[in-house]
C-alpha cells in the first residue's frame, strides 16, 4: 500500500525509505558500487608484509589470489590472532580464511546485502562470472555510498522536472488552459491502493503547485480512492488542473451509497472488522474531504455508481 499522505507517523517514512532502498538494492548490480582493482596479495606473500600493506593501504581485508582466481580472504582479525600468537614467518596461505563468500559483478546488490546480514562479514571479494577472476571489493560502505549517489542523481532529476513543469502554464497561449490527468482505481486491490493519489501528488508538485495545496488535494484524493478500494468495484480518479483550481472527480462503478447524507456524518462506518483492522473505518474519510476542499459534492446511485468531486483552490 502507498504512503497515507495524512498518517506521517515514523513507521509510514520508514517503509517508503525501506522500499526505497530495497527497490535499488534490487535495480542496481554489485559493479556500480563496488570497488574495483582493489588490493590483492599472492598466497605466498609472507603475513608480517601483509600487516605493512594493510597499514598502508588502510584496509581491513584482502582477497588473496593466483591468476586471477580467489583463493582466500584474509581479514584484520586473521591477521591480529597471528600477531598475538608466537608463530613467527608465517605466508598468507596458512593464514587466510579458505572458504570465501564472494559475490558476481552482474550480481543485484539485494544479494550482497543478504550475505552481509546472514554472514556478518564486512567485505566481498567481486569476482566476474565469465571469466571466474576477481573484479574487485565490495564493503557495506560501498553499498551505502551508492545509494547516496544514486538517490543524489534521481532527486536532481526530479528538481528539473519540477523545473520545467512550473513554468508549463506560462507557456501556454489560450484564453483557458486545462490540464486533465486520469488514474485507474481497482476495487479490492490493497496492494496497490494510494497509487492513483500519490501519482498525482508527484505530478501536482512536478507542475508547481504550492505545497499546502498539493497536500490539501493528497489528502482528500487518498480519502476518494481508499473508499473506491474499499467499498466500490473500482473507478478512476480524474484531476483537472487550472492556473486557479484544481477539481478532482473520484467516480466509480457501483454499488453506490444508499444514503449520502448519513455516510458525510463524521463517525458513520459500514468498514468489516478486517479492514478496521487494517487502520480504516473511523468515519472520517468523506468528513476529512469535505475540510480539505473548497467545494464538495457526493453523488450516488444505488446499483450504479458513486462520484465524489471536489475542488481546491491553487
Ligand atoms: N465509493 C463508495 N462506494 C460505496 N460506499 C462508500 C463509498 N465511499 C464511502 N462509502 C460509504 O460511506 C461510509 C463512510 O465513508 P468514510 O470515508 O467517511 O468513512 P470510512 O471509509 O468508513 O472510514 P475512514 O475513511 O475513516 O477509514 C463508508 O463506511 C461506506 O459505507
Ligand atoms: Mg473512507
Amino acid at each position: 500500500m502507498e504512503k497515507n499522505p495524512h498518517k506521517d507517523s515514523d513507521r509510514d517514512t520508514r517503509a517508503i525509505f525501506i522500499s526505497k532502498v530495497q527497490e535499488l538494492a534490487y535495480e542496481m548490480k554489485v559493479e556500480q558500487v563496488m570497488t574495483p582493482n582493489a588490493v590483492s596479495v599472492p598466497p605466498e606473500m609472507r603475513m608480517d608484509d601483509l600487516r605493512i600493506l594493510m597499514q598502508k593501504e588502510r584496509i581491513s581485508g584482502v582477497p588473496v589470489v593466483t591468476g586471477g582466481a580467489v583463493q582466500g580472504l584474509v581479514s584484520i582479525e586473521d591477521l591480529m590472532n597471528y600477531l598475538a600468537s608466537d608463530e613467527k614467518g608465517r605466508t598468507v596461505a596458512e593464514k587466510m580464511s579458505k572458504k570465501v563468500t564472494t559475490v558476481f559483478k552482474d550480481d543485484p546488490l539485494t544479494r550482497a546485502v543478504n550475505l552481509f546480514d546472514m554472514t556478518g562479514f564486512g567485505r566481498f571479494p567481486v569476482v566476474d562470472r565469465g571469466t571466474g577472476k576477481l573484479a574487485g571489493v565490495i564493503t557495506k560502505g560501498d553499498i551505502v555510498k551508492g545509494f547516496l549517489k544514486r538517490l543524489e542523481v534521481e532527486y536532481h532529476e526530479e528538481e528539473i522536472h519540477r523545473y520545467r513543469a512550473s513554468h508549463f502554464f506560462e507557456d501556454i497561449v489560450a484564453d483557458k488552459a486545462t490540464l486533465t490527468f486520469h488514474y485507474g482505481v481497482k476495487g479490492g486491490d490493497f496492494a496497490k491502493a494510494g497509487r492513483a493519489s500519490s501519482g498525482l501528488k508527484k505530478t501536482l508538485s512536478r507542475l508547481g503547485i504550492k505545497p499546502e495545496v498539493i497536500r490539501r488535494v493528497a489528502i482528500a484524493s487518498y480519502e476518494a480512492e481508499m473508499n473506491m478500494v474499499i467499498y466500490s468495484k473500482g473507478g478512476r480518479l480524474s484531476a483537472e488542473v487550472t492556473p486557479e483550481i484544481i477539481k478532482v472527480t473520484a467516480t466509480d462503478v457501483g454499488p453506490g451509497i444508499p444514503d449520502v447524507e448519513k455516510a458525510m456524518q463524521p463517525g458513520y462506518s459500514t468498514a468489516s472488522p478486517w479492514v478496521r483492522e487494517m487502520g480504516f473505518g473511523a468515519g472520517m474519510g468523506l468528513p476529512n474531504i469535505k475540510k480539505c476542499s473548497d467545494h464538495m459534492v457526493v453523488n450516488s446511485v444505488v446499483g450504479t455508481g458513486t462520484t465524489v468531486e471536489f475542488i481546491i483552490g491553487v
